[in-house]
């Protein structure tokens, strides 16, 4: 069934929608995004998201095109025209079109792409009971993984590897310490203690990472955000992952190395719990 897609101001279906094949998004992967769930047809965190987007824009001195009621109000209409209860909105800023030319063009106009994704159930994942497996692999990314942008080969290259290798996902490592999953961030936990790596370049910000801390520190539950090794890791007693399309995702192999009695651990259960109740009670 085609859906309504928003381009640039319209409304249009799927099938009329297009982007030039001069844009900058398409040519040099300069752009960025924000991927914002919906359940019970309302957002999730939209706060969070259209803030780190006007971030991501600022770094690449990129103009903003759409102010954040407005970007709300296409949120909005797109879940409602498109009949999305459970599901994902697609958001996508791009320089726009230029010649093609390494430098920025001067005045560019930007394209702006919003799409969404219908996912029945995205709350009552069943991998939520029995866990992920994860291998790990070498961080090839670029160094500014902060900035939320469009490149993303090698962490698709990375999801390959892992199904190759007959897991879940991939957790990516840097001088042997563990930097984020593919589309994810990674947690460990240890006595009780909940680890997770520190803010900086090196990983993205995650909107659903920043809930779940505020909700385990105000739960009384520790927090220690610095970089973990791999081999840590592998001795937690669990683990799990945090992104807008996973919520709280236990895991439960790395490399297969199995953690604790390999099924998803009670810090990750409760994480989850917690989190859909608090972020459904603020959605919009
Ligand atoms: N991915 N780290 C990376 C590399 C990501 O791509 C994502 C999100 C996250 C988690 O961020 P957040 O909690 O704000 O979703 C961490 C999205 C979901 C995606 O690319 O589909």
């Amino acid at each position: 069934m085609s859906r309504t897609v928003y381009v640039n101001g319209e409304y249009l279906p799927e099938e009329q929608a297009t982007v030039s094949i001069f844009d900058r998004g398409f040519l040099f992967a300069d752009g960025v995004y924000e991927v914002t769930s919906v359940i019970g047809g309302k957002l999730l965190d939209f706060d969070g998201h259209a803030a780190r987007l006007e971030r991501s824009l600022n770094e690449l001195e990129m103009p903003n095109p759409i102010s954040r009621d407005d970007l709300l109000a296409v949120h909005r209409e797109l879940v409602s025209a498109n009949g999305i209860e459970d599901g994902l909105v697609y958001l996508q800023i791009t320089r726009g079109a230029a010649d093609r030319d390494f430098a920025y063009p001067e005045d560019p106009t930007p394209t702006i792409v919003l799409f969404t994704q219908a996912k029945p159930g995205l709350a009552d994942n069943p991998k939520a009971q029995t866990g992920m497996k994860v291998i790990s692999i070498e961080d090839q990314r670029w160094g500014r993984r902060d900035i939320k942008t469009v490149q993303l080969l090698y962490p698709s290259m990375g999801k390959m590897m892992a199904k190759a290798a007959g897991a879940d996902d991939a957790w990516m490592t840097e001088d042997g310490h563990v930097t984020e999953g593919t589309s994810n961030n990674a947690y460990i936990v240890k006595d009780g203690t909940i680890i997770t790596r520190h803010l900086g370049t090196e990983i993205l910000h995650g909107i659903t990472r920043a809930a779940v801390l505020r909700f385990a520190k105000e739960a009384q539950m520790k927090v220690e955000e610095r970089a973990f090794t791999l081999d840590e890791a592998k001795e937690a007693d669990e683990a799990f992952i945090t992104s807008a399309s996973t919520f709280v995702m236990p895991v439960v192999e790395i490399d297969g190395t199995a953690l604790g009695d390999g099924t998803p651990g009670p810090v990750a259960r409760r994480l989850r719990e917690i989190y859909l109740d608090e972020s459904r009670k603020t959605a919009v």
